[in-house]
């Protein structure tokens, strides 16, 4: 759905792929948009909103007290989930915006038993699904967002067992599934990217290749889908 605030595709797809629920975290909640998009589409009853810089969190507070929200967020300074409680009863976690190896460094420490989460990594994605799939998560939505001519992973997961192959571990599980269009777009960009710089440097460094091939290998499995 759209959003209250206008917010950026990236954030917006954060927020809808977040279930409702009774308390939810907004962990390295910086500007505080997501924090009060959540109020303001009634997703939740109580958002806990953390920090590790204090100067961000001031924005997220200044944000909410401007469309009159605080009553709905319980601001916390702090490391991930340092500054929670089990007594917060937190249902499902957000965390964007971050490195996926910050955003595992995270998830490291969250409650034990929480495991609804919507990641939404910077970088390193492969290396957050790996992290995922081998610690008890399972991924039920996972596709690229198209900002402009940038591309965001978003991830819901929750409870459970999962077996990716190689492919949807680099690239994401349902983008194969559901979510063409925009994961063609990509390959095609990032693609024609490598090539372009393969073109200027000679040859590319040995990840950048692998990358590379593999993008090939995914378009040949979308056109072998296409034939059917
Ligand atoms: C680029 S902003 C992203 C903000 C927002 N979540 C978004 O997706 O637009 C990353 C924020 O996470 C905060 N952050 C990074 N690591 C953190 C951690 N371990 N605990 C709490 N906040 C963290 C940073 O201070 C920064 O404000």
């Amino acid at each position: 759905m759209s959003s209250v605030l206008n917010l950026s595709p990236r954030l917006e797809a954060v927020v809808d792929l977040c279930p409702k629920a009774k308390v939810i975290a907004d962990i390295g909640c910086d500007h505080g948009l997501v924090t009060a998009e959540l109020v303001l589409q009634d997703k939740t009853e109580e958002v806990i909103a953390t920090e590790k810089s204090a100067q961000c969190l001031n924005k997220a507070v200044s944000l909410a007290d401007s469309i009159n929200i605080l009553q709905f967020v319980s601001f916390r300074e702090g490391d991930g989930f340092e500054p929670t409680t089990k007594h917060d009863k937190i249902k499902v976690a957000i965390i964007a915006g971050m490195g996926g190896d910050e955003i595992i460094k995270i998830l490291e420490n969250k409650p034990k038993k929480l495991y609804d989460f919507v990641l939404q990594p910077m970088k390193d994605a492969p290396k957050l699904r790996e992290y995922l799939v081998s610690h008890g998560f399972k991924i039920l939505v996972d596709k690229l967002v198209r900002e402009d001519n940038r591309f965001y992973d978003v991830i819901r997961v929750t409870k459970g067992k999962d077996n990716l192959n190689e492919l949807e571990l680099i690239f994401g599980k349902t983008n194969f599934t559901d979510n063409y269009e925009v994961f063609y777009e990509y390959l095609i960009a990032r693609q024609k990217q490598l090539a372009d710089f393969k073109a200027q440097v000679g040859a590319l460094a040995s990840k950048l290749q692998f990358e590379y091939n593999k993008i090939g290998e995914a378009l040949s499995l979308f056109e072998e889908q296409a034939e059917n």
